[in-house]
C-alpha cells in the first residue's frame, strides 16, 4: 500500500471495490481476486481493497463499528490502542480539563480520535507519510476531522509542544502552547517488527518523553508493561490497564495529571475497576490458606498486591510470588479466586498418582516461582479420567510445591 493507492482507494470505483472486497474476505483470497479483476478493478487497487477488507475484520475487535469504514496497515492496527481504553483515557484527560492536546507519533488515530470525541482539539504529528493519510481519512471517517488534523514529520525535529492553536487545522509551529501532550512511541524496530524492551530504543525515544513532560506538565506517555519502576519519573502516576483479563498497556501520568503513584485498572467488559495505592507496600507473609487469588497482571505489574491482598485479608505464602491466599472467596475483579483442595511438595510421581485417584483427565496448569514448562508437565502427566482441575505450580516458603485447586466460580 502506498499513497496512490489510499487515495484510490478513497474514489468512488475505490469504495466500490471495498465494498466489494468486504463481501469477499470470508472466502478464497484468489478467487475473490479474480472477482474483483473480473469486475473491471485494477490489479493493484484490487490487492489494496482486499488486504483492506480483511484488516478492517479484524480491526473490528479494537475499534469496533468504526473499523467498517477506516484504513489500515498492519503494523498500525497492531500498535494501536484498543477502543475502550483510548476513550477512558480520553475522558480522564477531558475532565482534567484539557482543551487542546498534541498527540505525538499519533499512528492511524485510535487515541486522538478518542481524544476528539470528547471535545478535545487534537494535533496529531506522525513520521510515516502513509499512516499519517490514514489518521487523517480516519478522522473524516469517524467524524471528528474537526479536531483533530495531522501533520506529517518527526516529531522531534520541531517544538510540537507549540501548535497554532489560534486557527484550528494550523499546523505552523511556533503558537501557543497545548494544553495537554499525549505520546505512544512506537515500541517496535522499524524493518524487523521486533519488540523492544529498552525505554531508550523506543521511538520518539524516553529522553524526548522526558523532556517533553518537562515543558507540558500535562503529559501522558505510554511505556511497555514490563518497564522498569526505577526508571519511571519521580511524581508521576504509572498505570496499567487490562482488558477482561489481558494486560495490555501501560500509562505515565505527568504533573498536575498524577492522582497517585501507582494504578490497576481493570477492564471488564463496560465495566471499569481502579485499585491505587504507593506499589511499595509488602502484604504479609502466611501458611498456604483455603482459598488462592491470582492477581490481575494490571495488579501484579503495578506493584498493587499487597493492595489487593488486604482487600480480601490475604496473605502471601511467598514473599517474592504474588499468589495471595485467604480463608473467604470474596467476589473481585482484581483477581482469579481458586479453593485450595490439595497441597504437596512437587513430585511428578506423587502428582501423577494424586490425579490418577481423583480421575482427572484435563487441567489447566497456572505457575508463578516454577521453572517448569507447563505442556512438558501435562504430557508427563498422562491424565485421563472425566474430572477437570486447575494445577498451580509455585513455591511456598521456597520450596517448589503444587496445589491441586478447583476454580471458585
Ligand atoms: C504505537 S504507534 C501510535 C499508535 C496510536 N497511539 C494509536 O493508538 O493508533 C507509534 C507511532 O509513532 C510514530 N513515530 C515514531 N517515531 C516518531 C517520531 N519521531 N515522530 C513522529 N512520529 C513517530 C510511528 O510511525 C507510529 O505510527
Amino acid at each position: 500500500m502506498d499513497l496512490d493507492l489510499l487515495a484510490a482507494l478513497r474514489t468512488p470505483d475505490g469504495e466500490t471495490a471495498l465494498a466489494t472486497a468486504a463481501k469477499l474476505t470470508d472466502g478464497d483470497p484468489l478467487l475473490a481476486a479474480a472477482t474483483l479483476r473480473a469486475a473491471g478493478v485494477p490489479a493493484g487497487l484490487a490487492a489494496a481493497a482486499l488486504t483492506q477488507a480483511e484488516l478492517r475484520r479484524r480491526a473490528v475487535g479494537k475499534f469496533g463499528p468504526d473499523a467498517a469504514g477506516m484504513y489500515f496497515t498492519r503494523a498500525g492496527l497492531e500498535q494501536a490502542t484498543r477502543g475502550p481504553v483510548a476513550a477512558r483515557r480520553a475522558a480522564r484527560l477531558r475532565a482534567a480539563g484539557v482543551r487542546t492536546m498534541v498527540d505525538v507519533g499519533c499512528g492511524l488515530g485510535a487515541d486522538a480520535i478518542a481524544a476528539a470525541r470528547t471535545g478535545i482539539r487534537v494535533y496529531g504529528v506522525e513520521a510515516d507519510p502513509l499512516t499519517a493519510a490514514m489518521a487523517a481519512a480516519n478522522a473524516e471517517a469517524t467524524g471528528v476531522a474537526d479536531r483533530f488534523t495531522v501533520t506529517t514529520g518527526d516529531a522531534t525535529r520541531f517544538d510540537v509542544t507549540q501548535f497554532d492553536v489560534t486557527r484550528f487545522g494550523a499546523t505552523r509551529f511556533g503558537g501557543d502552547p497545548v494544553d495537554a501532550v499525549f505520546c505512544d512511541p512506537a515500541r517496535r524496530r522499524a524493518g524487523t517488527g521486533r519488540r523492544v524492551f529498552d525505554p531508550a530504543a523506543y521511538s520518539p525515544p524516553w529522553d524526548f518523553l522526558l523532556g517533553l513532560a518537562e515543558r507540558v506538565p500535562r503529559t501522558v506517555f505510554k511505556v511497555a508493561p514490563g518497564i522498569d519502576h526505577a526508571v519511571l519519573p519521580a511524581g508521576a502516576e504509572a498505570e496499567w490497564v487490562s482488558v477482561d483479563g489481558d494486560l495490555v498497556e501501560a500509562a505515565v501520568w505527568c504533573g498536575p495529571l498524577a492522582d497517585v503513584p501507582r494504578r490497576a485498572t481493570v477492564l471488564a467488559g463496560p465495566v471499569a475497576h481502579d485499585l491505587t495505592g504507593p506499589g511499595t507496600g509488602r502484604a504479609p507473609v502466611g501458611p498456604v490458606r483455603r482459598y488462592l487469588y491470582d492477581p490481575d497482571g494490571a495488579v501484579v505489574r503495578s506493584h498493587l498486591v499487597a493492595q489487593f491482598a488486604d482487600t480480601v485479608d490475604g496473605t502471601l505464602a511467598d514473599p517474592e510470588i504474588a499468589y495471595v491466599y485467604a480463608d473467604r472467596a470474596v467476589p473481585t475483579p482484581y483477581a482469579r479466586c481458586l479453593e485450595v483442595v490439595d497441597v504437596l511438595p512437587f513430585s511428578l510421581k506423587r502428582l501423577r498418582a494424586l490425579l490418577r485417584d481423583r480421575a482427572v483427565g484435563r487441567v489447566e496448569i497456572l505457575k508463578r516461582g516454577s521453572a517448569l514448562e507447563p505442556e512438558r508437565l501435562r504430557r508427563d502427566l498422562r491424565l485421563s479420567g472425566p474430572e477437570s482441575a486447575s494445577l498451580v505450580l509455585t513455591r511456598v516458603a521456597d520450596a517448589p510445591t503444587v496445589l491441586l485447586c478447583h476454580p471458585v466460580r
